[in-house]
């Protein structure tokens, strides 16, 4: 059931292992409060503690995963005030506390701050009409919580560059065929689903090798390749000492399931 201790967002347990954030502010499109970025922090944080959870599945509603950050909130906001509270910067949480993989399933608007969000998860599942962009140059500002970086990273700079310079938005099907996003589906209910089945199937492999796994690869974003393939065969030897490892490879050779013991 959902959780009456969070105002802005539900969390739910739907599939054995996987914990599920659905933002829930539906007279806001979702649009990202400092309130509700408090209670997701709160969230991911409490699931990354609970050893039942191995999969993350952050969602919102089918009209709206984040129509951005919160525009009234920072319509007042000053130059100090954003400087001296690092407006934004606690939404990078996200990305340095949480070890757990994270898919957002994105429907409906994915915009400003939204975008953004999505892009922080490990892997986006969207629908073929989900509506991503970066429309902050319209409102006289510009992407503050990742999207130059992290958009340029996905989808090149040409792109980047039109999009961030022209607000203009685009579709799942594009994020898809661009390689934002991992999968692109027809509908709604089948995003919903494949997103479960996907987190499902990642809460049933070894909890040491899914970290190790999602830790490098996100170290292909920070370091040169020679570094990052170091990097990864380091990480690589290092699991030969898991159990896991033992365990995965006996389970192979004597034809049966493996018994993960997260070790
Ligand atoms: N912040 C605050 N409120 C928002 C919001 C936002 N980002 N997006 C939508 N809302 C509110 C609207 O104000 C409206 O509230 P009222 O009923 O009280 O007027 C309600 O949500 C419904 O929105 P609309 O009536 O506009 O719905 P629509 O279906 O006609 O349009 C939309 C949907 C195209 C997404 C439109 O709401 C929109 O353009 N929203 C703003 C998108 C945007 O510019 N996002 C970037 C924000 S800046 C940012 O995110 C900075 C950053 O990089 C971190």
């Amino acid at each position: 059931g959902s959780n009456p201790q969070y105002e802005f967002i539900q969390v739910t347990e739907p599939r054995p292992g996987v914990g599920q954030i659905t933002l829930n502010r539906p007279k806001a499109l979702n649009a990202l409060s400092t309130p509700l970025i408090t209670e997701l922090n709160t969230a991911l944080l409490t699931f990354q503690s609970t050893p039942s959870i191995r999969a993350i599945l952050l969602t919102g509603s089918q009209k709206a995963f984040a129509a951005g950050a919160d525009i009234k909130e920072m319509a007042p906001l000053t130059f100090s005030s954003a400087y001296l509270n690092s407006f934004i910067e606690s939404w990078s949480n996200l990305t340095t506390t949480l070890k757990k993989p994270l898919i957002a399933a994105v429907s409906g608007h994915a915009l400003g701050g939204g975008c953004e969000l999505a892009l922080m998860a490990d892997m986006i599942y969207c629908t073929k009409t989900a509506n991503f962009g970066q429309p902050e140059i319209k409102l006289g500002t510009i992407p503050g919580a990742g999207g130059s970086q992290r958009l340029t990273r996905a989808v090149g700079k040409a792109k980047a560059m039109e999009l961030i310079l022209t607000g203009k938005s685009f579709s799942g099907e594009e994020a898809e065929q661009w390689g934002v996003a991992a999968r692109a589906f027809g509908s709604y209910e089948e995003l919903m689903e494949e997103s479960l089945k996907t987190a499902e199937t990642i809460a049933g492999y070894s909890k040491v090798a899914v970290q190790a796994a999602k830790e490098v690869v996100n170290k292909s974003q920070e370091l040169g390749l020679r570094d990052g393939v170091e990097f990864e065969r380091r990480v690589f030897h290092a699991l030969f000492g898991s159990e896991d490892q033992k365990e995965g490879m006996g389970a192979f050779g004597e034809k049966r399931k493996a018994q993960w013991k997260d070790q």
